[in-house]
């Protein structure tokens, strides 16, 4: 920010400086003044991750916090597909307390037939043919997608719903996150949030300023009510559309509302082994995972449908900590610990900051292929060197004690490596699991956690996570 200030400024012309030189200074001291301010403000806004000053609530005391009965979940999936995906709405519907409705094309076959209480309601979308814009629209299916959201509306099943959340059959939702990120924000106004995806070109050929429908978005229900009376009108303006979410972040725009980026959605616009980036989650809540269908399935050894009911195993104890990272060292063995709550426990023979590890190692691969750069966050290359290479850890299951919760995580592939040996030559190979000690009560949002590390030389090291201390520096 301030680089480029500073190249506005020093890249003035020089054609008046004598007669200018004394104001320059005054005009400058203004200017910087003035930017400073203003790119600030848009800067916040446009990026607002984090703590969004503008659009978070002043909280109203008489007003009963967002709790899960004011979401209202638009679901789209279609009958051929229903088969392999169940599982993934299965794996986070609350049968009776999550609120919402799952559209198909066409009614379902007649091996879903009577539609099972564990999954959301079934509706089946109005025909499209009944619009005059009809002929002219270049992606049919995701019109008729679309419209799930005026189709919802008209079913009056609103009384108090506070947001809109859209997924795909293929989206597995962390619903307890998503209340708690929901809550910060004020319902009673237009929102937009959601996030996008996570490879460049995915954001290059559709939008910056969209989100991915799969990791799903919410819109509050005044946007909602705004939309929905314009939503045909919309598709007749933006026929020539191709993608349901770039539509969608159109009529938004020109309903004057901009999307606000959350980092805990994923569209997962990834391919192979995603385990490099579930290890260095950002320090956000999970809200999302989508296309799990088409990467590897998250942990070694299973399938897909049993590696999503595993994560909902820890899920189920702790949305707060799903995946959210915590680094703590062992001095005695020069041994960093990188804790992926809930997923994976990676061990480095060596000391490394937080700064490092936070970058996911690439075991994955973009959506689409081609050159760098690839994706919108950095990431580090899977190495050989015994020194950058960590001994992977994977959740295998968790247990709640008195005051408590521990998980255990597990080797599933040796290392294969030597030792490093110029960080004391200290080789963990005979780590065979790590425990992680965490407390019941939730943790804060956005706050990182520290831990300590057990270890006594037993293949067993145990890990707490606590509060960092004050100025804690985790390097
Ligand atoms: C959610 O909030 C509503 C108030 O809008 C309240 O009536 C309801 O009991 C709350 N539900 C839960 C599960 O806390
Ligand atoms: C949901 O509620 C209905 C009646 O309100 C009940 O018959 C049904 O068993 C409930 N389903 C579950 C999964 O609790
Ligand atoms: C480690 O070595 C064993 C035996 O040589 C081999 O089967 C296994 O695939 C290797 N694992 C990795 C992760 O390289
Ligand atoms: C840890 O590594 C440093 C070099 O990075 C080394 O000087 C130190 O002796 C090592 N500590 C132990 C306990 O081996
Ligand atoms: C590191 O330790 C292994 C045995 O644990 C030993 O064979 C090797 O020579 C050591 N390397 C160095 C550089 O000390």
């Amino acid at each position: 920010m301030l680089l480029s200030l500073y190249n506005v400024m020093s890249s003035s012309p020089s054609y008046h400086t004598t007669i200018l030189c004394k104001y320059r200074v005054i005009i400058g001291v203004a200017v910087i003044f003035f930017l400073l301010v203003f790119f600030n403000q848009t800067y916040i806004n446009s990026q607002s991750f984090d703590s969004n000053i503008f659009t978070i609530k002043n909280q109203d005391p008489k007003e009963a916090a967002t709790n899960l009965s004011h979401l209202m979940f638009v679901l789209v999936g279609g009958s051929r597909t229903w088969k392999d995906r169940s599982i993934y709405v299965e794996s986070w519907w609350r049968p009776n307390v999550t609120r919402g409705n799952i559209f198909f094309d066409v009614e379902p076959s007649e091996e879903f037939q009577p539609w099972s209480r564990n999954f959301p309601p079934l509706k089946v979308n109005e025909d499209l043919k009944k619009l005059k814009i009809y002929p002219k629209l270049v992606n049919r299916v995701h019109t008729r997608i679309y419209r799930s959201i005026l189709e919802n509306y008209r079913l009056k099943q609103d009384e108090n719903v506070r947001w809109y959340v859209t997924g795909d059959d293929d989206s597995v939702f962390f619903v307890d996150n998503m209340v708690n990120v929901l809550s910060k924000y004020d319902h009673t106004e237009k929102h937009y949030i959601g996030m996008f995806s996570e490879t460049v070109k995915s954001n290059f050929y559709f939008s910056f300023d969209m989100a991915f429908g799969g990791g799903g978005y919410a819109l509050s229900y005044p946007l909602v009510k705004a939309l929905v009376e314009v939503l045909d009108e919309c598709i007749e303006r933006y026929h020539y559309i191709w993608g349901v979410d770039h539509l969608q972040s159109l009529c938004l725009a020109d309903l004057g509302v901009d999307l606000i980026l959350d980092k805990g959605f994923h569209q997962l616009d990834l391919r192979g082994d995603l385990s490099g980036f579930l290890s260095s989650h950002p320090t956000a809540p999970l809200l999302s995972f989508h296309h799990f269908g088409s990467l590897e399935p998250i942990f070694p050894g299973m399938d897909r449908p049993s590696s999503v009911r595993h994560i909902m195993k820890a899920a189920n104890v702790d949305q707060s900590r799903m995946v959210q990272q915590s680094i703590c060292h062992l001095r005695t063995t020069n041994w960093t610990f990188s804790v992926s709550w809930g997923y994976s426990v990676h061990v480095y023979e060596t000391i490394f900051p937080r700064s490092h590890l936070k970058c996911p190692i690439e075991t994955f691969h973009p959506w689409l292929g081609g050159r760098p750069p690839l994706y919108m966050f950095n990431t580090r290359r899977v190495s050989r060197n015994p020194c950058e290479a960590p001994h992977w850890f994977f959740f295998d299951s968790i247990e709640q004690e008195n005051g408590g919760v521990v998980t255990s995580y597990t080797r599933k592939f040796p290392r294969n490596m030597t030792s490093c040996s110029f960080s004391g030559n200290f080789s963990a190979d005979p780590l065979a699991s790590i425990r992680v000690f965490s407390p019941k009560t939730p943790k804060q949002g956005r706050k990182v956690e520290c831990c300590d590390v057990e270890y006594e030389g037993a293949n067993v090291a145990n890990v707490r996570l606590r509060d960092c201390r004050r100025n804690e520096i985790i390097a």
